[in-house]
């Protein structure tokens, strides 16, 4: 059995040793044009050549739980795309969104303005029954983070494209469901797969839902805000303000109207970072099952191609 491993900007040598340690009677190795085929793959946006040259492949192993960049290539017929299913991310994320809702719920951003001046000054507590707080996507992170949510007590919807049922949680689903979603939110928390069905979504007509004062966080990929539209309904004061971790450029351009916007808080893609230890365990506890005869249908994880996700 030989294991190819092939991520861009992705330090070889950790994860080398990690599936070595896994597999020592097998063969791991970082791929270089024209090597030898693998039966696995474990990927992070692999150049085409690198697919061109696998046709046997059976399964990919994605080190991300996005496979938006990867759906776009040519994949080998016969390989399974396996993302990362959670992996330690959803901790992370629930991190980082609660982060974000409460930072701005409890104005701490005025607060520190304050502090800056010298002043002592209290603002009237805001009511948590007006800030209720719409998750999209309700998959692995997505409930994680709205069941975080909830334990804040903030009134949670979630959104999802098959109905679902997470406790504490009023979910809605479906084209039927997303404009009572989007009605009854005002924090709008972005955490969909990038799909067809998904891009632009956040764009001004979507966006005007909301209820008014409505805060949008994106932790998903920045082709699911229409960018203008955010800053346009943020100016003329319909919205209050974001936190974007995703952009549809990365790095964000140096001249991007987001880096100095005063109601616009940006961070680097950092929101639910691949951890290296649990992911070589997971990926490595899935090829052993697959070699163990499993079928791949049973392991978390796998990307239907027709849903995109
Ligand atoms: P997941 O488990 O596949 O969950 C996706 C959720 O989105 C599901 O609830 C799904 O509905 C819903 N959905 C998909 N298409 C929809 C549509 N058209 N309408 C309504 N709902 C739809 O994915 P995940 O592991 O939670 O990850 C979500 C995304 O987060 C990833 O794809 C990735 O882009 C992003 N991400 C970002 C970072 C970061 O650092 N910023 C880190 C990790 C992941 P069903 O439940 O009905 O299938
Ligand atoms: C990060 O954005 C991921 O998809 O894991």
């Amino acid at each position: 059995m030989k294991i190819s491993f092939c991520c861009t900007d992705t330090k070889a040598e950790p994860w080398l040793a990690g599936l070595r340690a896994a597999f020592p009677a097998d063969a791991v190795e970082q791929w270089v044009p024209g090597a030898e085929p693998a039966d696995y793959a474990v990927v992070w946006a692999p150049p085409q050549q690198f697919l061109d040259e696998q046709p046997q492949l059976k399964a990919l192993f994605n080190i991300g739980a996005g496979v938006d960049a990867l759906l776009k290539l040519r994949l080998p017929p016969s390989a399974a795309v396996v993302r990362l299913d959670d992996a330690g991310m959803s901790v992370q994320m629930a991190e980082y969104v609660c982060h974000a809702v409460i930072r701005h719920f409890r104005e701490f951003d005025a607060y520190e303005a304050d502090v800056k001046l010298g002043k002592w000054s209290y603002r009237r507590p805001q009511l948590r029954a007006d800030f209720p707080v719409g998750v999209m996507g309700l998959g692995v992170l997505g409930e994680r983070v709205a069941r975080a949510l909830a334990q804040f007590d903030f009134p949670v919807r979630g959104w999802s494209r098959s109905p679902r049922e997470v406790p504490g949680v009023q979910c809605f689903s479906g084209d039927a469901g997303f404009h009572d979603f989007l009605s009854a939110t005002r924090i709008l928390v972005c955490l969909l797969p990038l799909t067809p069905g998904t891009e632009n979504i956040m764009n001004r007509q979507t966006l005007s839902r909301l209820r008014p004062g409505g805060y949008v966080i994106n932790v998903a990929r920045g082709a699911h805000l229409v960018d203008e539209d955010l800053i346009a309904l943020i100016d003329s004061g319909h919205l209050a303000g974001a936190t974007l971790d995703v952009f549809r450029t990365e790095p964000l351009p140096a001249e991007h109207v987001f880096w100095k916007h005063p109601k616009v808080t940006v961070t680097p893609h950092t929101s639910a970072r691949t951890l290296r230890e649990e992911s070589i365990a997971q990926i490595a506890g899935k090829i052993a099952a697959l070699q163990a005869g499993q079928d791949i249908s049973s392991l978390a994880g796998v990307v239907d191609p027709k849903k995109g996700y």
